[in-house]
């Protein structure tokens, strides 16, 4: 699912980028050579931003 319509980054990608230590929406921005333009994302990146480093603590976790 795309979650940037302006720069094409879909979720995954963000999922990516914070699995590569970017913890910011500026730094999924910056990992993909891109800058916001509507920022009408931003948010969304935010969540999902969230959510996979609420996933990852949880897996180290249970390590
Ligand atoms: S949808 Fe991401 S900058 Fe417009």
């Amino acid at each position: 699912m795309y979650v940037c319509i302006c720069n094409g980054i879909r979720e995954k990608e963000v999922k990516q980028a914070v699995n590569n230590g970017a913890a910011t929406v500026a730094r999924v921005f910056k990992a993909h050579g891109c800058k916001p333009e509507c920022a009408k994302c931003v948010n969304c990146i935010r969540n999902v931003i969230d959510a996979e480093t609420v996933e990852n603590t949880t897996l180290l976790a249970a390590e």
